[in-house]
């Protein structure tokens, strides 16, 4: 059983992964409308991976007792400047996601609950990646400055990612 702050902490937390899928979603659109397929593709795939962030609170809540609760959604910026500016928010947003996940971990070793800080350093591993890819893709960006084929090069290359959907174990 989780502590009813534990509870409200965790279901805040299945907020922000629905509303990270909802941004990426939302820079998956603009990418589109800026004719950058493989971008949109990769920010489509990404929207899929915090749903199941999400789906993985949401059933952690339920297995421990608690209750889940959904809270509305927050609406993501519509539009960013340039292609850099989108990738910078983002991560900026999972920088942001890190910390969330940290004071979550904080906030299970007060309690001494040991079943959630467990849960969650899957969630620190996955944090330490998820900085890493999009960091990837600012650097790449900035190297590659205003090069039209450079852009099309990488948009190729990130039109590649899919969404590998997890095993059961992962479920
Ligand atoms: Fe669910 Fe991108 O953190």
């Amino acid at each position: 059983m989780i502590s009813s702050n534990m509870e409200k902490a965790l279901n805040d937390q299945i907020n922000a992964e629905t509303y990270s899928a909802y941004l990426y979603l939302s820079m998956s659109a603009y990418f589109a409308d800026q004719g950058l397929p493989g971008f949109s593709a990769w920010m489509k795939a990404q929207a899929q991976e915090e749903l199941f962030h999400s789906m993985k609170f949401f059933n952690y809540v339920n297995d421990r007792g608690g209750r889940v609760r959904l809270g509305a959604i927050a609406e993501p910026p519509l539009e960013w400047s340039s292609v850099v500016d989108a990738f910078e928010a983002a991560l900026d947003h999972e920088k942001h996601v890190t910390s969330l996940i940290n004071s979550l971990v904080d906030q299970a070793i007060e309690e001494k609950d040991h079943a959630t800080n467990n849960f969650l350093q899957w969630f620190v591993g996955e944090q330490v990646e998820e900085e890493d890819s999009a960091s990837d893709i600012v650097n790449k960006l900035k190297l590659m400055g205003q090069a039209a084929g450079g852009l099309f090069m990488l948009d190729r290359e990130l039109g590649q990612r899919t969404f590998v959907p997890p095993s059961p174990e992962e479920e």
